[in-house]
């Protein structure tokens, strides 16, 4: 027998479970089976009803492998590679942040405005990401609005260049993705203004960062995680920028950290621009939206 436990699918199952235990806690079983779904090509229903088929000797070593690197704590989607976000599958690397379930909320809030405002889904909207990382955001909305072109900006070459493969493969020809500073990155281009605007910026307070597992805080880019000294920095930089490009008519829509949203809003509030507050699945307040006051007044 290998060292990696018995010769079927549902041994390897349980073994990576009890070996995970440590690091993955009450997600154990669910990243065994996933591993194992990886490494047999079985899906969740194969390996309920075949589990006791044996697993070739290359799938054994490529399941040991996966272990030992997630023993180290890099986080499954590093390991695999992708990860799944609203309907599509995103390809991940070192380089980006993980796409999370919560930053969906911004989806959800983005289509809840082009639903009740009467341009509709198949109106040609101009979307705008600011900090990109994966691209996970427009490529979301790419795929729910037909007709829409998007700009996403990255200070990060490297995560610029996983954005630029993930949606040219999603939404071919659709997409620019530019390298820069989102306070500069589009400020040759005047006049320029966009119908949505989202971002998720980083918002972690700074000496908060070490206290994260470990997952996040050594294997996922500090740029993406640290927001200055009380988190809210990015939005500082990022209020004026989203006011000064967003359309008289346009929607935006901003991720926040837990109890950051109100001093957000006040940050939109201030330049005159009218906000909400959408909360996600846990009834976290999720994102702050911003509109100019003038398109929400009755
Ligand atoms: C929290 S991540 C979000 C990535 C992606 N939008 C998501 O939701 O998964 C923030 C991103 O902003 C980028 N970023 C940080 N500071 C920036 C800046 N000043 N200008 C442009 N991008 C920046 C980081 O490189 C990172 O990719």
């Amino acid at each position: 027998m290998s060292p990696a436990g018995g010769g079927d699918a549902d041994a390897l199952r349980r073994m990576l479970t009890a070996r995970l235990a440590d690091v993955a806690g009450a997600d154990a079983g669910l990243e065994a089976r996933m591993i194992v779904e990886r490494v047999t090509g079985l899906d969740a229903a194969g390996l309920l009803t075949r589990g006791d088929q044996p697993v070739s000797p290359d799938a054994r070593a490529a399941a040991e492998a996966m272990l030992a690197r997630r023993l180290a704590r890099e986080p499954l989607s590093q390991i695999f590679g992708t990860r799944g976000f609203w309907t599509i599958d995103l390809d991940v690397t070192a380089d980006v942040l993980t796409p999370r379930p919560d930053t969906e909320t911004l989806i959800e809030a983005v289509l809840d405005f082009v639903d009740t405002d009467g341009r509709g889904r198949g109106h040609p909207w101009r979307i705008l990401d600011l900090g990109t990382g994966s691209g996970c955001l427009p490529a979301a909305l790419l795929t729910e609005l037909p007709e829409a072109r998007a700009v996403a900006v990255d200070r990060s070459e490297a995560a610029a260049r996983v954005a630029r493969g993930n949606l040219a493969r999603i939404a071919p020809d659709r997409a620019a993705v530019a390298v820069g500073d989102w306070a500069t990155a589009l400020s040759a281009a005047p006049g320029h203004v966009f119908d949505l605007i989202v971002s998720n910026p980083p918002y972690i307070p700074t000496n908060e960062i070490r206290a994260l597992d470990p997952e996040v805080a050594r294997h996922e880019p500090h740029l993406a995680l640290d927001g200055g000294d009380d988190g809210l920095e990015a939005y500082r930089v990022l209020a004026p920028v989203i006011a000064r490009l967003l359309h008289p008519e346009g929607f935006a829509c901003v991720e926040v950290g837990r109890g950051q949203a109100r001093d957000v809003e006040r940050l939109f509030g201030d330049l005159g621009l009218t906000t909400s507050v959408r909360n996600d699945l846990g009834r976290i307040g999720r994102c702050v939206t911003a509109r100019h006051a003038a398109a929400v007044a009755p």
